[in-house]
């Protein structure tokens, strides 16, 4: 497999406090890995390792297999980053930065403006292009952001909490604009404290809690890691709630609990690790309750949301602590 990141055993310790603490991480080339940790896990600090701003203290890491500390002229040449606090100039226009920042690179004046007006338009940011940054709101300075740091299409990008703080529909623009980037063969390592988020565009999460990696798989992999889906039945007539209760108690083999209403009954399942598992529990219970002649008015099979698969994860690290 072509790795885009192979990190092993990285180390960055703050005086008495170890950051990140022997993270292992491979990430695949082409597509958007998901790092997904809570405030103070040391996603931005690793990601700043990675991107050779800061200097591991333990462990080795690769980018495209060049090695970080040995080799960082070739890393940087490669990749992006765009960090969690944004880095354009508060007094220029969205236009002047990006025209800037491409004279940078090295672009020629003519080019540089060409790119520049290529990305506010594709960030919808063309009306805005001649305002000063400070008048922008939230999510379009990180749309401006992302802009300044796709200039020139990197190997690699790694964008620290691009949405943090964003409305749903600002969240929306950038999720747009993370894949359209990987639609161009960038790799993306995305960090993010939303669930949601790293299901959504990345195929593959890392779960990192106190600078290390507890958990690591597909969305979905993670998700069943936790083995639980939710059924839950609306009952036409409430006089037949018992009966339902029995049914399902039997279908399920799981405790199934009343809703407040008369009518609602809700259970969690098992999947027995595999996602179908669900499903498939979940309709030979509607064939069951049919048979007994109960009328159903509504029907749910939730899947977990890793939501609970991270409430889960960060429970037993700390209960049990990862040696
Ligand atoms: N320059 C620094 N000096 C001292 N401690 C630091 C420094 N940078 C980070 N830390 C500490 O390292 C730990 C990890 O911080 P880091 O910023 O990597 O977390 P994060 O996962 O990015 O969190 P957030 O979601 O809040 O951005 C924290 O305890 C933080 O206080
Ligand atoms: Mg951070």
């Amino acid at each position: 497999m072509n790795l885009a990141i192979e990190a092993t055993g990285l180390v960055k310790v703050f005086g008495k406090n170890r950051a990140v603490d022997g993270l292992d991480l491979r990430v695949p080339a082409g597509s958007v890995y998901g790092v997904l940790g809570p405030n103070g896990a040391g996603k931005t600090t690793a990601v700043k390792m990675l991107a050779t701003l800061l200097r591991p203290d333990g462990g080795r890491a690769t980018v495209f297999g060049h090695d970080v500390l040995k080799q960082p002229n070739e890393v940087r040449a490669r990749v992006s980053l765009t960090g969690q606090y944004a880095s354009v100039d508060e007094d220029l226009t969205g236009l002047e930065n990006l025209v800037l920042l491409g004279r940078l690179l090295g672009h020629r004046k003519r080019p540089a403006r060409i790119r520049a007006d290529q990305l506010l338009d594709a960030f919808g940011l063309t009306d805005a292009g001649n305002r000063q940054v400070k008048t922008y709101s939230g999510g379009m300075r990180r749309r401006l952001d992302i802009a300044a740091s796709i200039l020139n299409t990197p190997d690699l990008l790694f964008l620290d909490e691009p949405t943090t703080g964003l409305d749903p529909r600002s969240r929306n623009q950038v999720w747009e604009i993370v894949r359209a980037v990987v639609a161009q063969g960038t790799t993306v390592l995305l960090t993010t404290q939303y669930l949601d988020e790293a299901d959504r565009l990345a195929s593959r999460i890392a779960v990192i809690d106190h600078g290390k990696v507890i958990a690591e798989g597909t969305p979905g992999q993670l998700k069943s890691s936790v083995g639980a889906g939710t059924v839950h039945v609306r009952l036409r007539d409430a006089g037949r709630r018992e009966e339902a209760e029995r049914v399902l108690g039997r279908v399920l083999a799981a405790p199934v609990q009343r809703d407040a209403d008369a009518f609602g009954l809700t259970v969690r399942v098992g999947t027995g690790g595999s996602e179908s598992g669900a499903a498939e529990q979940a309709s030979r219970t509607l064939s069951e309750l049919a048979a007994a002649g109960i009328v159903v008015d509504d029907f749910s099979l939730g899947q977990p949301s890793l939501d609970e698969v991270f409430m889960a994860l960060t429970d037993t690290v700390t209960k049990e602590p990862v040696a």
